[in-house]
């Protein structure tokens, strides 16, 4: 089981450190929440995608590529990122029939899925021109948490005892990219700039899209950015059932755009997910009788979910 795995790794190391908890828990190889138990096309077990929800998301964003692909005369040539059970994919596909259309997923690829590659890390993609588009894929990286206590900042590491897990902390020596106050808390999300570098590298020119949930930094600091999901509930007590539980913090866009402009690209826009469905025509694509998907997609999701767009335009 995989409590007992983290358990032996503890016992040897003393402690592991939250962005390593995370790490095992999401995706340990066999027993990981996104590894082995978020698969196959079930809906929503601990969570609903926006993908999932209804067709008429990924066939708003279809539209959008359209034109911007045309705009920046770009061939529709796309690399998915984090593409899960593979539900924008089909939409797409169907939508805009592109010239190849590439999921990275470290996970298995779901058997009714055609016409898609299916690659499991950067280093299977050739350089090319075209997009780069994801939906929840950077808040599934593994994260620290970072918390401010007696003015001084200290991270969430795991301990155990007899056997049960439990949260600690220890100094960290690191830096934060907001302020926090207090007794709050800031989730530093791991191994975004190494893979948008990698990324830059293999995008020779082209657009790259994110959708996700979070803010900027004034708008998430002093919320609970942490939080664990099972079965569509939140949970406190994720501690006792690693891999069974989804782990997962708001994304900053602040940090998130400063990192792809480290990268190379330029950012070109962030907006809320209900501005960029309205601009580009959602109510052609719902069917009649998807009210409740559209305010799931509008207002639920669509003020907490934001999109950013970069570009690289020059290739180097
Ligand atoms: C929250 S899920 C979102 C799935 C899908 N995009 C959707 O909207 O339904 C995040 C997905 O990203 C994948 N993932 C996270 N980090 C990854 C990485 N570095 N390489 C490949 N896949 C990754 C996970 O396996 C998971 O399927």
């Amino acid at each position: 089981m995989l409590k007992e795995k983290i358990v032996r790794e503890i016992r040897k190391k003393g402690f592991i450190t939250f962005d390593r908890f995370v790490e095992i828990c999401l995706y340990d190889e066999e027993f990981g929440y996104y590894t082995k138990k978020r698969i196959g096309t079930y809906l929503g077990e601990d969570f609903v995608t926006a993908p999932e929800v209804s067709e008429s998301f990924g066939k708003t964003v279809a539209n959008y590529l359209e034109k911007r692909t045309l705009e920046l005369s770009l061939p529709l040539k796309i690399l998915e990122l984090g593409g899960g059970k593979g539900f924008l994919a089909k939409d797409i596909v169907e939508t805009l029939n592109p010239e190849s259309y590439t999921i990275l997923e470290v996970r298995k690829k779901p058997e009714w899925l055609k016409g898609i590659n299916w690659v499991k890390s950067l280093k299977e993609v050739e350089p090319f021109e075209g997009v780069v588009i994801s939906n929840e894929f950077f808040d599934a990286f593994p994260f620290k948490r970072i918390k401010k206590l007696n003015g001084e900042l200290r991270e969430v590491v795991v301990r155990e005892k007899n056997g049960e897990l439990y949260e600690d902390t220890v100094p960290f020596r690191g830096e934060i990219p907001c302020e926090i106050e207090e007794e709050n808390e800031y989730c530093l999300f791991v191994g975004w700039k190494e893979f948008l570098k990698e990324l830059f590298q293999k995008l020779k020119r082209g657009l790259f899209l994110t959708f996700d949930y979070g803010g900027k930094c004034r708008e998430i600091s002093g919320r609970k950015s942490f939080r664990a999901f099972r079965e569509n509930r939140l949970v406190e007590d994720y501690l006792n059932y690693p891999g069974e539980a989804d782990l997962t913090a708001l994304v900053n866009f602040d940090y998130l755009s400063s990192a792809l402009e480290r990268a190379g690209f330029t950012v070109e826009r962030l907006t809320h997910q209900s501005s960029f469905l309205l601009e580009n025509g959602i109510e052609k694509f719902l069917e009649p009788g998807e009210v409740p998907q559209a305010l799931m997609l509008l207002v639920d999701m669509g003020r907490k979910f934001k999109v950013l767009e970069a570009t690289k335009v020059h290739s180097r």
